[in-house]
């Protein structure tokens, strides 16, 4: 098949890639041209495991191409839109303007049968209402909503082999393409969800919205668990072998950023709000602020562990990202609680395997260190934020070697506390006993 992709973030771009894995014809299209140069040239404009490779695949195979020109989508028959949908500037809706700009943009393309795919995370009732402009211009093409529920770091393997597909259509023959579309992932065994556009927009923003509670829920049980002696991540352990709660996503700790869950929980509240439905997600509001208060227990923490003052101390932040495997900054919960302790006076030093560049352009503010080596050395407290493959395997006796004190936050508790304490280390973690 033909297919167009608009939009080459990091949703797009992988989503192109994959769509010629999937065996179709692709082009990709961006207003923005440093990143359609860079794509073009099989280099991917942002670190995503996997997508080196199968960027290099497709374009190899001649299939994919990048354009600036939207008019280079005249020729496919299948469009998908996957631009962002980031948050207004009041901080609480999505902001649909670049979804409006590209169907503006496609509309005088289409042809009697395309298929305008959203891939898009937007506000319940968006689809209807693009759904009736596309009508609007008679020529034919009609509209789907097939939400995404790639994660980064993983987005790859979930757009090749998703748990799950979900179409939102208006009628038959739009399932019966999309079933051809995505005939390969199909054909092993994935389930697939035929629905209406407003199911197929929920079922997006309240998987995120349940995720983002299942964190905050264990992030509350780790402040408890603190007030208790108790340890939370046993408490995860034990609660997570009860198959109808499950293990995943229950890592107590800074808590959730990036560029979804936190911006989908407020839109999905204004959106409730809009449809006079705000108390039926109320609680959502407490997720959010459960989630940033850890930012801010991170924070109080380092006070602690210095003394009560963090002014002057040199103080070595474990990563920028919003995750690892990622070099994502949006709304990261690290490099928040590296510029709240840059503000109150600390000598703030931040390393990352991935995002200090992206982290720089944000907050050029802060000082950045890519080696860990040297990052570490001569540090009155260590603060491990994104849990980064190297910072998890850190050997605790070489890093003390090389600090000026033994003081370690571990605000992802991924370290063993019995092991950094037998080296002579003040560990504390996220809602685990303080320990000797
Ligand atoms: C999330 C969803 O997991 C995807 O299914 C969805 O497609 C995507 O948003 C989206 O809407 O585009 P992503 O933001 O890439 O994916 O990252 P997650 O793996 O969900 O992690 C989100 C945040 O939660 C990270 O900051 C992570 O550190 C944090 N987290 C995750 C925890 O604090 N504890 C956990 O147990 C799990």
């Amino acid at each position: 098949m033909r297919i167009s992709v608009i939009g080459c973030g990091y949703l797009g771009a992988v989503h192109a890639s994959a769509m010629v894995e999937l065996g179709h014809d692709v082009v990709g299209v961006d207003v923005d041209g440093a990143k359609i140069a860079q794509l073009a040239a099989a280099k991917p404009p942002f670190f995503e495991p996997g997508l080196p490779e199968i960027l290099t695949s497709a374009s190899a195979s001649g299939r994919l191409r990048f354009s600036t020109d939207i008019a280079d989508a005249a020729d496919a028959t299948v469009h998908f839109v996957a631009v962002g949908t980031p948050q207004t500037r009041d901080g609480r809706a999505a902001d649909l303007s670049y979804v409006d700009a590209a169907i503006e943009g496609l509309l005088p393309f289409l042809k009697p049968g395309d298929l305008v795919v959203g891939k898009s995370t937007v506000p319940v009732g968006t689809a209807a209402r693009l759904a009736s402009v596309i009508a609007g211009r008679g020529n034919g093409a009609t509209l789907a909503w097939n939400p995404e529920f790639l994660r980064e770091g993983y987005a790859v393997r979930d757009t090749i082999e998703p748990d799950r597909l979900v179409y939102g259509v208006a009628d038959e023959r739009a399932a019966a393409v999309l079933d051809e579309v995505y005939a390969a992932a199909l054909a092993a065994g994935t389930p697939r969800i035929v629905t209406d556009y407003a199911t197929a927009e929920l079922v997006k923003v309240s998987a995120n919205a349940f995720l983002a509670t299942k964190i905050s829920f264990i992030n509350a049980m780790a402040e408890i668990a603190e007030a208790t002696g108790a340890d939370v991540t046993q408490l995860a352990d034990a609660l997570g072998h009860d198959t109808r709660i499950g293990r995943r996503f229950l890592n107590a700790g800074v808590g959730f950023g990036g560029g979804c869950l936190p911006k989908d929980i407020r839109a999905f509240t204004a959106r409730a709000e809009e449809l006079g439905r705000g108390e039926s997600v109320v609680f959502l509001k407490e997720v959010d602020a459960i989630n940033l208060r850890q930012r801010q227990r991170v924070v109080d923490r380092a006070i602690e562990a210095l003394g009560g003052s963090v002014h002057g101390r040199k103080i070595v932040v474990l990563g920028v990202t919003f995750k690892p495997e990622s070099d994502d900054v949006r709304d990261s919960p690290a490099l928040d609680v590296a510029v709240q302790l840059k503000g109150l006076g600390a000598d703030v030093v931040a390393t990352d395997p991935q995002g200090i560049e992206n982290a720089r352009l944000r907050h050029p503010q802060l000082s950045y260190e890519p080696d860990l080596d040297l990052a570490l050395r001569d540090a009155d407290l260590v603060v491990l934020v994104t849990e980064w493959r190297p910072y998890r395997d850190l050997d605790p006796v070489r890093v003390g070697a090389s600090v000026r004190a033994r003081t370690i936050i571990d605000a992802r508790n991924v370290l063993d506390p019995e092991t950094w304490r037998a080296a002579g280390w003040h560990y504390r973690g996220m809602g685990r006993a303080s320990g000797a």
